[in-house]
């Protein structure tokens, strides 16, 4: 995850990974994983507006006793040199819609994601932090006994239905975080994309004019247009070009699917993103 750490924070800030050699497998969805490093490394980017340096250290812990469970966990940790947290605060931040940020800049909602997600995976997270003195994000996950199959699966993950040649993707996504991990999964799917913030910005660039082959949205986002707003008004003025929506609330992807949208469900993989891609791409008669 280096280059996608660098390249979603700042010029200001030093990305330093140190791993430690002979690591223990655990099992995470991968893509949670990486929304979730990222969801941490972008709140100690904004707890150092004039720079510093983010350490990412993973290292195998034995013998732990975490959440009720004994036995060997793999902790990956997220340090940094910022302005860190009282007390007060960190006894509130996993908490949902819980931010010390205006108005929106923040939701609320990175910490308490990460904290589900590692929960989730019968790990846990913690803060260690003082004001002044930095921050550092912990999250512990339990080793797996499960002998490791890379070699036996990647074949079949391999390919998973590549992009034409040229494909150019709009992604409208408003959290940093998510636009960069989404960012990463299209490259690595041999897809071109642009993004924008928000769904006006998005109609602004293609009437500007953006080279658009399909329009790739979140649907809850700040700002005057949602996701479903800005997909019908493409429908109307751009009848050729696919829209394909997402989201992690399901009562709005619920509607949304009954309204016919094309809709992916958060947190997805990148096989399911592929697929809901190459399904678009072909009803469109663009495959
Ligand atoms: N590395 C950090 N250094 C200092 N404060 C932090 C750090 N990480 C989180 N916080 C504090 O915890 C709060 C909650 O973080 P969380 O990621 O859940 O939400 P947010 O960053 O405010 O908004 P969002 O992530 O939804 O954009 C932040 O508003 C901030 O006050
Ligand atoms: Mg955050």
């Amino acid at each position: 995850m280096g280059v996608l750490l660098e390249r979603s924070l700042r010029e200001d800030i030093t990305v330093r990974i140190e791993s430690q050699r002979g690591l223990w497998p655990v099992e995470v969805d991968p893509g949670q994983l990486e929304v979730a490093v990222l969801n941490i490394a972008v709140n100690a980017r904004d707890a150092m507006p004039t720079g510093g340096v983010i350490t990412v250290r993973t290292r195998n812990c034995p013998d732990q006793e975490i959440e009720g469970l004994d036995g060997d966990f793999v902790e990956l940790s997220v340090a940094d040199t910022g302005k860190g947290m009282s007390a007060a605060t960190i006894r509130r931040v996993f908490e949902p819609f819980f931010t010390t940020k205006d108005v929106g800049k923040g939701t609320g909602l990175g910490l308490s994601q990460v904290y589900g997600f590692t929960r989730a995976s019968g790990g846990d997270a913690r803060i260690a932090s003082e004001p002044g003195q930095g921050s550092v994000v912990s999250l512990y996950f339990p080793r797996s006994t499960n002998p490791l199959h890379v070699a036996a699966e990647a074949p079949e993950k391999a390919a998973p239905l590549p992009a034409p040649p040229g494909f150019r993707i709009l992604l409208v996504e408003d959290d940093d975080a998510v636009a960069a991990a989404v960012g990463a999964m299209l490259t690595e799917l041999g897809y071109a994309f642009t993004r924008t913030a928000n769904a006006t910005a998005a109609l602004e660039a293609l009437e500007a004019g953006e080279a658009a082959d399909l329009v790739f949205s979140d649907m809850v986002m700040p700002g005057t247009m949602d996701g479903v707003t800005l997909a019908q008004h493409i429908r109307a003025r751009w009848p050729d070009l696919p829209v394909v929506l997402t989201s992690g609330f399901s009562e709005a992807a619920d509607a949304a699917s009954r309204e016919g949208w094309r809709l992916l469900a958060k947190p997805y993989r990148m096989d399911a993103l592929a697929a809901e891609l190459a399904a678009a791409r072909a009803e469109a008669g663009k495959a």
